[in-house]
């Protein structure tokens, strides 16, 4: 069975600020920099949220776009576009919110929403430059 990934781009504006409350000033300041600025500071998001698995043969989808779309919207825009990370999502309250963590956190949200044959990576970028990736190892 063929199999193929399907993927989808979004978007989302947030701030945080990298920092760990156990640290002192002078080590979060040598360790994060300019992201552990006290007063936030905002990226602009770009995440592709790639499925892959085996087409359905009744449809010919590996899966309907329409459900992806929605299933990112309701997990991740509507969770994070335009929101303090640290402040107002509860999965960063004691989680450093890192493109790194947040890639996870995404993983976790979308995962249990998919059928449990496809699999799921998720690419995030917080910089045109800089991204992860993230399939659940
Ligand atoms: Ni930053």
């Amino acid at each position: 069975m063929s199999k193929v990934t399907v993927s989808r781009k979004a978007h989302f504006n947030a701030a945080h600020r990298l920092y760990r409350k156990d640290w002192s000033n002078e080590q979060n300041e040598e360790v994060f920099g300019k992201c552990n600025n006290p007063s936030f500071h905002g990226h602009n998001y770009d995440l592709i949220v790639s499925v892959t698995g085996s087409i359905n043969v009744d449809t010919g989808y590996v899966i309907d776009i329409k459900i992806l779309k929605e299933i990112i919207k309701e997990e991740v825009e509507d969770a994070f576009d335009h929101k303090n990370l640290n402040l107002q999502v509860e999965e960063f309250k004691n989680l450093n919110p890192t493109a790194e963590n947040i890639s996870v956190v995404i993983y976790n949200k979308i995962k249990p929403r998919l059928e449990t044959h496809l699999e799921l990576e998720i690419t995030l970028f917080e910089t045109p430059r800089n991204f992860v990736t993230y399939s659940g190892n």
